[in-house]
């Protein structure tokens, strides 16, 4: 008997915008191309997976993992206001389709940071109809997700509310979008209940219209006080994480998204100071964060737990064999303590757009994104596999 359960889902992620290419209709996609705008290149072609989603799912699933979490870009599905493309959506059917044919279970998520441009222009998650213009959305979309088991509305609010205040910051433009994105002073609050809304009204939708588990998914910190700063710390914690975490009330999973751990003082999260063991992503090198969020989301919601991304930016694949054993280890942990964990989706199947660089590398395989998008797996894919089939064993 293991300790994780018979039906533990084991995947991989991944984002439409990270690694479709071409999101042309999408708020990202205006700001990558706005001269003298933050970021340090645009995302192009990205992995060409619009085209290349069939071979992706078969690496996924050659390599012994069942589930594939993927998003439908809203921006592709409405480009303008009102205008539905049913060529979109069956692109989006073909996809959940070639998952069951390849045995591997269909995580969709409908909103992955990127909006459609007409909707950010017209005030973004600020604009007093949000909810109601993203469940017209939603409300077309599930017309293809019938036999879909887990659905995310909207994935990481608390960062996409950083990301909002980050662009409305144009005095900082010349830092990296992670300095920003730390200047901005974490989610903004006046956008939290906006995103709230957008998410309840998805759930209506979804759980009207399809059988799916529904939640949402959340960027976890695991930000831990430093000593006399408890009080910071809690302010810190409902700001960043507490008031998503309420919203999922009623929710039939919470999505736990982990990578690293951060101290708070007196003046808020202290960003990573330099040290040789940061990741391509300049964050602390922490596998423990995983375990801490878990317990920490358990204890508080007591809502099943859904891992939908847990990983590492390293150009060393052995570095992220490494860091994701000592999450599973952390992972198994909390579920020996009681913790309801259902599954675990690593971050990210590909190397890909990084918002804002192709310099941090997550994925367990390779893209030859200057020649043919040849697909190349790392290690780290067939042992991940490996660990999903022996039910989350770790033997080397
Ligand atoms: C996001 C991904 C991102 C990853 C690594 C999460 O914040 O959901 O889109 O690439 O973390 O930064």
């Amino acid at each position: 008997m293991g300790v994780l359960r018979d039906d533990f889902i084991w995947g991989a992620a991944t984002a439409a915008h990270q690694i479709e290419g071409g999101n042309v209709g999408s708020d990202f996609w205006a700001v990558e191309y706005s001269p003298g705008g933050p970021f340090a290149e645009p995302s192009g072609d990205a992995c060409d997976s619009y085209h290349r989603y069939p071979e992706d799912i078969r690496l996924l699933a050659e390599a012994g993992l069942k589930a594939y979490r993927f998003s439908i870009e809203w921006a592709r599905i409405e480009p303008v206001q009102g205008v539905f493309s049913r060529a979109q959506l069956l692109h989006y059917r073909a996809m959940i389709d070639e998952c069951h044919r390849r045995g591997v279970l269909p995580i969709i998520t409908l909103h992955h940071f990127t909006s459609p441009q007409w909707f950010t222009e017209g005030g973004g998650f600020g604009r007093p109809d949000a909810a109601e213009l993203f469940a017209v959305y939603v409300e077309y979309v599930s017309g293809i997700l019938h036999d879909v088991e887990w659905i995310v509305t909207i994935n990481e609010p608390n960062i996409a509310a950083l990301f909002a205040a980050a662009f409305t910051r144009p005095a900082e433009v010349d830092a990296p979008i992670s300095v920003q994105m730390a200047l901005a002073g974490g989610p903004d609050p006046e956008l939290a209940p906006r995103l709230i809304a957008m998410h309840h009204a998805a759930r209506d939708v979804l759980r009207a219209r399809t059988n799916a588990k529904v939640g949402w998914a959340i960027a976890a910190q695991a930000f831990m006080p430093t000593p006399g700063n408890e009080q910071k710390w809690q302010e810190v914690f409902d700001q960043w994480e507490g008031v998503f975490y309420d919203a999922a009330d009623g929710d039939d999973f919470i999505g736990i998204q982990s990578y690293t751990s951060q101290p708070v003082d007196e003046h808020g999260p202290v960003p990573h100071p330099p040290h040789p063991d940061n990741t391509l992503t300049g964050w602390a090198y922490r596998p423990d964060a995983l375990e801490i969020n878990l317990r920490r989301v358990w204890e508080l919601k007591g809502i099943p737990i859904l891992v939908t991304e847990n990983g590492i930016a390293t150009d060393n694949d052995r570095r992220r064999i490494a860091y994701v054993t000592g999450a599973i280890e952390g992972m198994r942990a909390a579920v020996a303590a009681g913790v309801d964990v259902r599954g675990y989706c690593y971050w990210s199947l590909l190397d890909n757009y990084e918002w804002g660089s192709y310099g941090p590398t997550f994925g367990l395989i390779a893209v030859d994104r200057e020649g043919d998008f040849a697909r190349t797996p790392k290690p780290s894919l067939a042992w991940l596999g490996k660990v999903a089939m022996r039910g989350g064993e770790i033997t080397g």
